[in-house]
């Protein structure tokens, strides 16, 4: 079955589509999917599976057969309860493709998937600690040469989701190499790395204030992936959880009073007074 390439998926984007990547981040993604030449992917957060269309039709451009495993916790598409989630990606590429789509589950579930993963894209909930929660949990189905792409980098910077640092915590932390396109700013790529270095990336997103807390059989789900790790990582991802599990909730100081700003007297160039607000 041929899948449709990345203009004909632009042109029949159903039109119940909402809040999916935009089209210049689709561009990125496809680009470094085909740079990769990705046969194996997989997905954290679907929702309608517009993004799951883009990277296959991407990945089909790469060989006869890719394969793109999906996840989301929701089983309906979050913003339309009468969608299945996932349910744009049949309605673009219909029919006989290996799109693997599981709901109901999040990171921590992901079974080993039949595939390693050459290209990773995470796109779910984008408050710390999740992405790096998601990444700790799939990182051992991921080749040493994997790409891992985050979306929504940016969205500290939209006003009402500036607590929403999680991808950008993760981003900015990774001591790896990554890169990001100029005209798709939101989306990092990030080159895979030894287990040492990607547990000191994740411990140091993880030290950031959390955006959410985690319930403790969740957290209780994550420790049984730690457990994948050496030892010594282990130790170093499970002493980071602990010390920052409870470190969720936005401190805000209300009813501040206002203050008239002080008048300061400083020394011009040439010693006289000048008044500087
Ligand atoms: C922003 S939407 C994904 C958009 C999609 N990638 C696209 O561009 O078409 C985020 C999705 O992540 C799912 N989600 C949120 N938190 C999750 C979690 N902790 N684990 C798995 N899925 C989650 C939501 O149900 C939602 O469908």
């Amino acid at each position: 079955m041929i899948a449709k390439r990345l203009k004909e998926v632009f042109e029949s984007k159903p039109s119940w589509v909402k809040r999916q990547i935009k089209k210049t981040e689709a561009q990125a993604l496809a680009r470094e999917i085909r740079k990769i030449k990705s046969e194996a992917a997989l997905e954290i957060g679907s929702a309608s599976g517009f993004s799951s269309a883009v990277i296959y039709s991407a990945q089909a451009e790469n060989c006869e057969n890719p394969f793109l495993y999906a996840f989301d916790y929701s089983e309906f598409c979050y913003y339309d309860k009468s969608r299945r989630t996932g349910q744009a990606f049949e309605e673009i590429h219909p029919g006989g493709h290996n799109f693997l789509m599981k709901t109901g589950v999040i990171s921590a579930e992901i079974e080993r998937p039949g595939h390693v993963i050459d290209f990773a894209f995470i796109d779910a909930d984008h408050r710390t600690p999740w992405p790096a929660l998601d990444l700790i949990a799939i990182w051992h189905y991921l080749s040493s040469t994997a790409v891992i792409a985050l979306h929504d980098i940016e969205m500290p910077f939209v006003s009402q989701w500036r607590d929403t640092n999680g991808a950008r915590d993760l981003y900015r932390s990774w001591v790896g190499d990554k890169h990001r396109f100029d005209n798709a700013l939101n989306i990092g790529f990030m080159h895979n790395i030894d287990e040492d270095r990607m547990v000191k990336s994740v411990v140091a997103s993880l030290m950031m204030d959390w955006e959410r807390t985690i319930a403790p059989e969740m957290l209780r789900k994550f420790d049984d992936c730690i457990s994948r790790y050496e030892p010594h990582n282990q130790r170093l991802l499970r002493a980071a959880i602990l010390e920052r599990k409870n470190s969720a909730g936005i401190k805000l100081v209300r009813n501040v009073k206002k203050t008239t700003p002080k008048v300061a007297a400083l020394p011009a160039a040439d010693g006289r007074p000048i008044n500087v607000i």
